[in-house]
This record gives C-alpha cells, sequence and structure tokens, in this order.
C-alpha cells in the first residue's frame, strides 16, 4: 500500500510535509533520545524547509536532532549550485546539529570524509545509521538524491556516501547518500510536482527500477515508511 497525499497547491503540501517531518522527530526523539532527519536538495522541499523554519522552532528539542545532506554538490559551498548553501539560509538559525558535507574538495575525498562521520550516528538493527525522516526530491527521470538512471551511481556498493562524476543533471560531480544508506530510513518523504514528474512517479509505484522506484522498495522492504506528497499535476492516479 503506498501513501499518496495530493495536493491542490505546493503551500498545502509544504505545510503538511513540515507538519508530518516535525510529528516524526518528535516520536524519534521520545523513543531514542535523539533523532537524525536528512534534508534534501534540489527546489521542491524549499517551501517546506520555509515552513519549518517559520512555524516549528519551537515545536520540538531541536538540539536533539541532527540533520545531514542527502546530497551535495562538489563546487564551493557558499556557491549558488551549494545544496546546503540554499537550505542554510533558511534553517540556519535552528539549533540542530547539522553535519554537512565539505564541498571544496574532489567528490572522493568529500565522499570519503562525509562517510566518516555519518557511520559515527546511531545505528538501527539493520546495520546502518538510523534515519528518522528522509526527504527526498525526485527529478523526470526518476532521479533522486545525486543517483541516477543507467549511471554508475545505481550500482550496488556497500557504502553509505559516494562519489558522483558525469550526472545527468548539472553540476556534474557531486556526493550522494546511497541505497545501503537509505536501507537505514524509517521514514522517507518525497516531494514531488509538477506534470513533468507524473510519468516516473507513476513507474514508482508500479514496481519500475528508477532511482527512485529502488529507493523506496528498500525503504519499504527494510521496514520503513514511505510517503509521496505531490501536488494535483503530477497526481499518478489522475
Ligand atoms: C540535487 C537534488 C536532486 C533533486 C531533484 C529534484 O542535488 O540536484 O538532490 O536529486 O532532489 O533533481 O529537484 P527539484 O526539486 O528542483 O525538481
Amino acid at each position: 500500500m503506498n501513501d499518496v497525499q495530493v495536493f491542490d497547491d505546493s503551500t498545502r503540501l509544504a505545510e503538511m510535509v513540515a507538519k508530518q517531518t516535525c510529528d516524526a522527530l518528535k516520536d524519534a526523539i521520545r523513543e531514542y533520545g535523539s533523532a537524525v532527519w536528512v534534508i534534501a536538495g534540489g527546489s521542491t522541499p524549499l517551501a517546506a524547509y520555509k515552513v519549518v523554519a517559520e512555524q516549528y522552532t519551537d515545536a520540538l528539542g531541536w538540539s536533539l536532532v541532527t540533520m545531514i545532506m542527502g546530497d551535495e554538490r562538489i563546487g564551493p559551498s557558499d556557491g549558488p549550485d551549494n545544496n546546503w548553501h540554499q537550505i542554510d539560509r533558511i534553517l540556519g538559525s535552528l539549533p540542530a546539529k547539522k553535519i554537512i558535507p565539505n564541498s571544496n574538495q574532489s567528490a572522493e575525498d568529500a565522499a570519503s570524509e562525509y562517510e566518516s562521520q555519518i557511520t559515527k550516528l546511531p545505528h538501527s538493527e539493520k546495520g546502518v545509521p538510523r534515519l528518522d525522516v528522509v526527504w527526498l526530491g525526485m527529478g523526470a527521470d526518476g532521479h533522486t538524491l545525486s543517483l541516477f538512471p543507467s549511471h554508475s551511481s545505481i550500482l550496488p556498493n556497500a557504502k553509505l556516501v559516494i562519489p558522483v562524476h558525469d550526472s545527468p543533471k548539472p553540476p556534474a560531480d557531486r556526493i550522494s547518500l546511497t541505497l545501503r544508506a537509505m536501507q537505514g530510513s524509517v521514514t522517507a518523504m518525497i516531494m514531488a510536482t509538477g506534470a513533468d514528474k507524473k510519468p516516473a512517479i507513476k513507474q514508482a509505484l508500479d514496481g519500475g527500477h528508477t532511482p527512485i522506484a529502488l529507493v523506496a522498495n528498500i525503504v519499504k522492504t527494510h521496514r520503513g515508511k514511505v510517503s509521496w506528497f505531490v501536488d494535483k499535476d503530477a497526481n499518478p492516479t489522475d
């Protein structure tokens, strides 16, 4: 059973994602004493970050939350292409712990350094870090994080973080959490809007093999929950 929530507009979508995120983080803090939130790059989640910053700053013990990046572009950490740079301008004042990749180095060095940091997070019984809330965007080709169809990034890998080169979506060099890292997801929230993304959503729900489909399947087969937050134009049931 897929949880697909359809919204009339991106504002309502952002508000619901923010609410369900903070509810899930509070649940994790109650159960484990801490929580990990994997934040997503791209443009779709930005409105939801704004809702969190404006409405939930006092809603939970943010000092018990660790925010990590699902993926990052290699290049100047204060440049327009940098995912964290965009998000930090919205969420920077949240008193959460932040483990942010150092993008001012090669993808190999950034991935290796980030892996050594991520692997120190609390592990679940699945043998990988517990990721209480995972935000994911997706492209019209079904990519997510920096895992792309018909690309080496989607090959099985024992690592939690990999370097990515020749990304079909610029910039070319990135780092990304892997499918193996996604095994630790407790709640994955996929945000997708616009008619161009509808085919990839339908394909994922129908058991396709794009990265977003593989991630959703891995989360569910490892007893995690997958929720889709889409707008009317991307509604796969239409
Ligand atoms: C990135 C993102 C990428 C993004 C999708 C959707 O670094 O580019 O991680 O996977 O989530 O491309 O991007 P939009 O939300 O801007 O459509």
